[in-house]
């Protein structure tokens, strides 16, 4: 760590902080540390009021950002250089977006013309009847797809997605069961068309097509990896494999070919839609400076409350059903991109890294987890996540009754409760940021993960860690390979629980 990093850290530590209540005394702090994104029509309202930043944590948190380099990094990432050193790879994802370095975008571009031929000529019907896609992948091969298509497909969807990623044959047993083997098509996502879960899977889907009367299964698959020679060599037709840049990480790759179930559900236009809301964020990101920039206000949020006020998690609540599973997303893009325990030059971090990721659907977890926001003795920095616009044609209601609830939770876990009886007792000063979508759609979705995308990345600088890599999840691979092996012998639990289940050598 450079002296001038340690120098802002300690600044920042002994910075004596106000409590949100006295924070609000200054009329102008709404507007202060508010500020929107405007998208294509529309944009979303980024709320860190009540959060305990400051102006002098702010400066401070500035100082910090630029002791570590973050313009700089900011533009490595931008610019396709290298960002990831343990792996000597760029990070590629906002060109598939068109921001970053031309001849990747140039690249990108030309890829979704690609994906989008193929995705319209399945909707034509150059395929046949397809009313079933079972789209099979793991971790950022799925996770996107399965939040983006439970998004974005409440009111219609052109072709009936599942996404499967568990290898315990239930999962794939569920889609089975929703599909009909004549019009079902399967894509097989996996960035390095490796990995264990999807590759069995992917051959079960083929054998359920095949011993349900389809001569053909091959003929019905999609591929979508970074490694096409792979798919070739697995028996995929050429014409239906959708490659996309080895640059693109796992957990960033919703954007890539590994959002085709996507557009295939809501069309080209609509998933062009979502990459331009993405884009939309990025350009903020690229061309603001300082607390300005929302990612890098969010970062400098969950840095103090992470590193300052030794936070160990951090929570998500969606106010609203069709982003139930951003939070799954988000553990994968926060927790996988920053838990880590060294910086990016391999020496060990100065401080706590990604706070756990957790969180749910309001206002179902009101009834759940919040007892322990607001009273309990972890403090837990929350974002709470909402639409102005109803995604319901309902009794309006349903949709007054859920913000005014989220707007709720915000203010009491701020404002706090005193009572006589330490039972009914609220502290308060609970920190909470809210993030208020005008509508939610397509380009609303891709501006809310770009946001998180960049966010992250924001944060990974201020800690000095490579966001990029994700070896902490190949040992256990590994031994998984060993036990499959056999001949192994492992500690003296794994040996009994092995023998148990009658895996045993
Ligand atoms: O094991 C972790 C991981 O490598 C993730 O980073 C990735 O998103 C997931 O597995 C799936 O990998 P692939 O797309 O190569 O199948």
């Amino acid at each position: 760590m450079t002296d001038a990093i340690a120098s802002a850290w300690e600044k920042l530590a002994n910075h004596p902080g106000k409590t949100l209540k006295e924070l609000f005394q200054d009329e102008g702090r709404v507007d202060d540390f508010s500020g929107r994104i405007e998208l294509p029509e529309g944009g979303i309202l980024f709320d860190w009021s009540k959060t305990h930043l400051d102006a002098d944590l702010v400066a401070g948190f500035e100082d910090l950002a630029e002791a570590a380099g973050f313009a700089e990094a900011r533009a490595k990432l931008l610019g396709g250089e290298i960002v990831n050193p343990t792996e000597g790879r760029a990070a590629e994802h906002t060109a598939q977006r068109g921001v970053g370095k031309e001849a990747s975008v140039e690249e990108a571009s030309a890829l979704h013309q690609r994906m989008k031929i193929l995705v319209e000529a399945i909707h034509e019907g150059a395929l046949g009847e397809v009313k079933h896609l079972i789209h099979v992948g793991i971790g950022g091969s799925a996770l996107g797809p399965a939040l983006a298509v439970d998004a974005l497909t409440r009111d219609l969807a052109l072709v009936d997605v599942h996404v499967v990623s568990n290898i315990d044959g239930c999962a794939l047993e569920e889609a089975f069961n929703a599909c009909d083997p004549a019009t079902t098509m399967i894509a097989v996502a996996s960035k390095t068309f490796t990995t264990i879960e999807t590759m069995t899977n992917a051959e079960s889907a083929l054998r359920w097509l095949s011993e349900n009367g389809v001569h053909d299964p091959y003929g019905r698959v999609v591929a979508l990896t970074a490694y096409p020679e792979k798919a070739v060599e697995w028996g995929v037709d050429e014409t239906r494999i959708l490659p996309f840049n080895e640059g693109v990480g796992g957990r960033y790759s919703i954007w890539s070919s590994i959002g085709f179930p996507i557009a295939l559900a809501i069309g080209w236009e609509d998933f062009a839609a979502f990459l331009e809301g993405a884009a939309a964020v990025d350009r903020h990101f690229r061309d603001t400076d300082g607390a300005a920039n929302l990612c890098l206000r969010a970062a400098f949020a969950d840095q103090y409350y992470t590193r300052i006020k030794g936070c160990q998690t951090r929570a998500c609540f969606a106010y609203d059903e069709r982003l139930a599973l951003l939070p799954d997303y988000l553990q994968q893009l926060e927790m996988e991109s920053n838990g880590k325990s060294v910086t990016a030059a391999g020496e060990p971090v100065s401080g706590p890294t990604a706070p756990i990721t957790w969180g749910g659907v309001g206002t179902d977890a009101q009834h759940a987890v919040f007892q322990l926001l607001h009273q309990g003795t972890n403090l837990v920095p929350v974002d709470f996540i909402a639409s102005i616009a109803p995604g319901d044609a309902l009794d309006p209601a349903h949709h007054r009754i859920l913000l005014m609830n989220c707007f709720a939770q915000g203010a009491a876990l701020m404002a706090g409760k005193q009572s006589d009886d330490p039972a009914r007792c609220y502290p308060g000063d609970r920190p909470s940021a809210t993030i208020l979508c005008d509508d939610l759609g397509a380009p609303e979705l891709g501006a809310l993960i770009a946001f998180h995308e960049h966010r992250t990345f924001a944060n990974a600088v201020l800690m000095g860690i490579n966001p990029f890599d994700q070896f902490g999840v190949e040992l256990g691979k590994e031994i998984a390979k060993q036990i499959e092996a056999g001949g192994t012998s492992f500690d003296a639990s794994t040996e009994a629980l092995l023998e148990k289940a009658g895996l045993g050598n």
